[in-house]
């Protein structure tokens, strides 16, 4: 599993650690985040691009210790509405992890680092930036439950296909450009709430991008020191720029997006039954109550079954 659950003492601990930290390495705006946390796009500034754990050298040293599992890589230049879950598999071509570190600019790949964190040297980095997160959103967000990092680095012309995640994301671009098209998760012509159902229930594959999305595309330029928040589940799209392109994508779920998750499975399974329920999101209260009755049913399951019920 990518990522890791957080436990009540870990999150007080990177809270207070947040909190108390006075050379804060990422700069939100207060009244932004009240106003767009978790509903539209937003640009942060950060101080992470000088950073020397996040030089190309020390990356590719890092991508050289982890496991090999947590190295994923492919070409760069890929097209855009290609499903992200079989993009690796289909542009590996004959690339091997030593040949694109050791010919990275000539062998115009891609790689993915998942889950820098689980390096000792990177942890406290890390951690120290999900605390920054936390001491932002506890008042209106509260309780990470879960987080998860990804450093991505792209030689020129290198594409992110499209695909939403099931978790928020604050992306910081740490060297060259980048441009990131966001689409509103709230738009019923992007995702319907069928499909939003069905994406927080696994079942299937991910809503697929039609060309007739991309007027409505929201367009960030990402250069080193800026990064863009990503709210749950918003359909997004990636493209790097005539350089090599370095970003790390600091991605994370509360007790609140938790709770949706729980109540969009509840409306899935309702779903199975031809019914067709209201969407999450409209009506707190009714979302709580589907989120209450779905997880009821996940421990009827493990009673009856004996074994752990599906992962939220
Ligand atoms: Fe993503």
């Amino acid at each position: 599993m990518l990522g890791q659950m957080i436990s009540h003492d870990h999150y007080a601990r990177m809270l207070a650690r947040g909190r108390k930290e006075t050379s804060r390495m990422l700069g939100f705006d207060a009244g932004t985040m009240r106003e767009l946390y978790n509903r539209k796009p937003f640009q942060i500034e950060h101080h992470m691009a000088n950073h020397p754990a996040f030089s190309l050298e020390s990356l590719f040293t890092l991508c050289r210790r982890r496991p090999p599992q947590d190295i994923l890589f492919r070409m760069g230049n890929i097209p855009g509405d290609e499903p992200l879950e079989t993009s690796y598999d289909h542009y590996k071509k004959d690339l091997t992890l030593s040949d694109v570190l050791d010919h990275f600019e000539e062998s115009q790949a891609y790689i993915c680092i998942n889950n820098p964190e689980r390096d000792p040297e990177y942890q406290p980095i890390i951690e120290g930036l999900i605390g920054e997160i936390a001491a932002q959103t506890h008042g209106m967000d509260p309780w990470i439950t879960w987080y998860s990092t990804y450093v991505f680095i792209s030689t020129r012309h290198a594409v992110t296909p499209y695909h939403m995640d099931r978790e928020m994301n604050f992306l910081l671009q740490l060297r060259g450009t980048k441009q990131v098209f966001l689409w509103d998760q709230d738009d019923d012509d992007i995702m319907s709430s069928e499909q939003k159902d069905l994406l927080l229930s696994r079942v299937g594959n991910r809503p697929r991008y039609l060309p007739s999305f991309e007027a409505k595309a929201m367009a960030y330029t990402l250069e080193p020191g800026v990064g863009v928040h990503h709210p749950f589940i918003a359909p997004h799209r990636v493209h790097t720029a005539g350089e090599l392109s370095v970003s790390l994508a600091l991605t994370f779920r509360t007790r609140q997006s938790d709770m949706w998750t729980d109540a969009y499975r509840f409306n899935a399974r309702l779903r199975q039954f031809g019914l067709h329920p209201s969407p999450i999101g409209r009506n707190a209260w009714l979302d709580r109550a589907k989120c209450g009755f779905a997880r009821a049913g996940q421990r009827v399951n493990r009673l009856l079954h004996g074994a752990e019920a599906e992962p939220t």
